[in-house]
């Protein structure tokens, strides 16, 4: 394992006022996603969306890595170059969802686990050999009466120390991605003990299987009510709460937090990631991988001006330089205007 290249790559997706844009929706979310803007989905039409997407002028002031789907790293940039060359030229680095999705977990009705172990190996050597410097995995936890079970948390976990064991053999940093979904009437507070132990699983899981932590980045869930609970959680007991859970339920040598945004919007996730960065110091980077909270409302501006590209640019800016901010406490609602 080159210890070395894994902390300096983690570091670089850490590196102040950056974090991730998480492009890699799979073909079938890719689908829903362009169809929601009267877009048919179509290898041509993915393309030219991402490539473009990718090709905005200050994108690497905000973003320091992209995860990309199979389709996409063997696709083409606005300049014709591969799509990981286009992004090592803008000092971005490209990164690979690994995993082959989540399944129905065998024995446990409404549960998950996540798949992808078999011929990991030789996959992490192929997209190494294309260009990429980090991986994601994504574990599906839910939450309801009686889940998530221990055989869900424990088969999850597992499979997440696996793939982030092998990724650093190969010289990938893993992104490793317990997500408790938002979907339920949950409150807070269950969503943080649940989160919490899926933590404490998860870590045990990577001491066991040898994980270097210097070398792997946590994407988790922020620290809030399911979207049918009755009562919204405001900013500041989301972002203490969250802190709470990190504080107490991530190992100090994790060098960064990227979180997904999981259904928030735009401003929800700004604020939340915002609201943390200014209750520091922090053991570690609290920064973005998001995917929906960073392309939403460009996806539907591009869908509408295909024929003038700038116009998307300047939406997909806004919200890089939004989340930018958000990474020093220094963004505010008046921003957004
Ligand atoms: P969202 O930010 O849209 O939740 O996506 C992040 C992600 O990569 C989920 O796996």
């Amino acid at each position: 394992m080159d210890t070395e290249l894994l902390k300096q790559t983690a570091n670089f997706l850490v590196s102040p006022g950056r974090g991730i844009l998480a492009a890699d929706e799979s073909n079938g979310t890719m689908t829903k996603r362009l169809e929601g803007v009267g877009v048919s989905s179509s290898p041509e039409s993915r393309n030219a969306y991402r490539a473009n997407l990718f090709a905005m002028p200050t994108m690497a002031d905000a973003i320091s890595g992209v995860i990309l789907y199979d389709e996409t790293i063997r696709q083409t940039a606005v300049d014709g170059t591969s799509i990981p060359d286009f992004l090592h030229g803008i000092d971005v680095l490209p990164g690979i969802k690994v995993d082959t999705g989540a399944k129905p977990l065998a024995g446990y009705e409404n549960e998950t686990v996540t798949e992808g172990l078999d011929g990991l190996r030789e996959r992490c050597a192929e997209y190494f050999a294309m260009g990429a410097r980090f991986a994601k995995w994504r574990a599906v936890i839910r939450i309801d009466d009686g889940l998530p079970s221990d055989a869900c948390i424990s088969a999850n976990a597992h499979a997440l120390a696996r793939y982030a064991a092998i990724c650093q053999e190969q010289g990938l940093v893993p992104i490793i991605e317990p997500e408790v979904l938002m979907e339920g009437d949950h409150s807070s507070q269950l969503c943080f003990e649940v989160t919490s132990t899926v933590l404490d699983a998860t870590w045990a899981a990577c001491e066991t299987q040898g994980v270097f932590l210097p070398g792997a980045l946590l994407k988790p869930n922020m620290i809030l009510p399911g979207k049918s609970h009755p009562q919204r959680s405001n900013v500041e007991t989301c972002a203490k709460m969250t802190i709470d859970l990190l504080h107490n339920h991530v190992p100090s040598e994790i060098p960064g937090i990227v979180f997904l945004s999981g259904g928030q919007t735009e401003v929800e996730a700004t604020a939340h990631l915002n609201a943390m960065n200014n209750m520091g110091p922090h053991p570690f980077e609290l920064s973005y991988s998001y995917g929906r909270a960073l392309q939403a409302s460009t996806l539907k501006t591009w869908a509408k001006n295909q024929d003038n590209l700038s116009v998307a640019h300047s939406v997909f800016a806004h919200r890089c330089q939004m989340a930018h901010l958000a990474r020093f406490g220094n963004w505010s609602e008046d921003l957004e205007a």
